[in-house]
């Protein structure tokens, strides 16, 4: 909640010259997606923003090459809300690149009303978890080529929220919704999704993907479109940080050397890059294979196509 008292252990200033890297980052035409993508460009990282309105990319786009100079940096629509679209963004990446070296998982939604994804999936679940989930082991055999991949899942202190269990199998009911539980679960997702991906990763022998987690602080930005007015207000005026600052923390798992140098995976951090312990069901045994097999059986379920996790 006071992240502006946290130290700093990264600034924009400590992110290496990215020339030759290629990052996707979901989400980007907003918020902390946003600063991410002008920081990377800054430092002449190719960057693709994966966003859904194309009009309002678009024009980010333009304005991250006109105020930084790096022209690398463009934007394939995806929409989190349906898995065809997931599949479609990756067609359109490999089309246009062969190499992927960053992947920031950082698209959200934050307490809407109830609603369901075009494949009938509860919203939060399905654009903070399982359109990641797909999306990352779709790009995994891509980012494999690289000698240093990135992963990086944006969670949320808000995982801490108390709930008992996961509860998969109604997570879509609507007689079951409740937006703040079904918020700290999805955050809760992201980090067994991390935890177990990285686990995966490690009985495979693959060295070169590191996948972590994060908190980015309470951040002002457009997440509190659901929450009422008075609510954000005091918020905002209190204890919320700037989108600058609560980049840093993905920023850091991202693009620090510190990352491959101390062999950091499957890891979760807080503002502003320090590593720290998730809580409640993200912390688990169990949970995180639990997570996983109801992932890839319900996308089976949902994408005719889907041939199951390369891992
Ligand atoms: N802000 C905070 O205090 C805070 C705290 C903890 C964690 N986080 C996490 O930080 C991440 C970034 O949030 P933010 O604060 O920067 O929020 P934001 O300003 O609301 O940005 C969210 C981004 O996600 C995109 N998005 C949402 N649904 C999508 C969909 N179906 N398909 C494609 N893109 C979609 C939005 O695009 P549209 O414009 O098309 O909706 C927007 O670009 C989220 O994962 C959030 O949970 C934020």
């Amino acid at each position: 909640m006071f992240d502006i008292f946290a130290s700093r252990k990264y600034s924009f200033e400590q992110i290496p010259d990215l020339t030759g890297k290629i990052a996707i980052i979901t989400g980007s035409n907003t918020g902390i997606g946003k600063v991410c993508a002008f920081e990377m460009a800054k430092k002449n990282c190719t960057v693709i923003l994966a966003c859904r309105n194309k009009e309002k990319s678009e024009a980010v786009v333009e304005q991250i090459k006109s105020e930084t100079g790096n022209q690398n940096v463009d934007f394939i629509q995806i929409n989190l809300l349906k898995l065809a679209s997931i599949k479609a963004f990756v067609d359109a990446f490999l089309s246009r690149y062969q190499q992927l070296d960053i992947l920031i998982n950082n698209a959200g939604v934050m307490m809407p009303p109830f609603g369901l994804s075009e494949d009938g999936i509860e919203q939060q679940f399905a654009t903070n978890h399982v359109a990641h989930h797909l999306l990352t082991l779709l790009l995994l055999p891509t980012l494999q080529q690289s000698s240093d991949a990135r992963i990086v899942n944006v969670s949320s202190m808000g995982h801490r929220i108390p709930f008992r269990r996961l509860d998969l199998h109604s997570i879509s009911d609507p007689k079951k919704y409740n937006r703040i539980v079904h918020y700290a679960k999805s955050k809760a997702c992201n980090i067994l999704f991390t935890r177990e991906l990285a686990r995966r990763l490690e009985a495979q022998g693959i060295q070169n993907v590191f996948v972590n987690t994060n908190h980015p602080g309470a951040v002002s930005t457009e997440l509190y479109r659901y929450t009422p007015s008075f609510a954000t207000y005091i918020l905002r005026s209190l204890v919320l940080i700037t989108p600058e600052d609560g980049a840093l923390t993905q920023l850091y798992l991202a693009t620090s050397p510190e990352i491959k140098e101390k062999q950091i995976r499957g890891q979760f951090y807080v503002p502003y890059g320090v590593p720290s312990q998730p809580g409640g069901v993200a912390a688990s045994a169990d949970a995180p294979l639990e997570l996983w097999e109801f992932t890839e059986a319900l996308i089976k379920e949902k994408v005719a196509s889907y041939e199951g996790a390369p891992i």
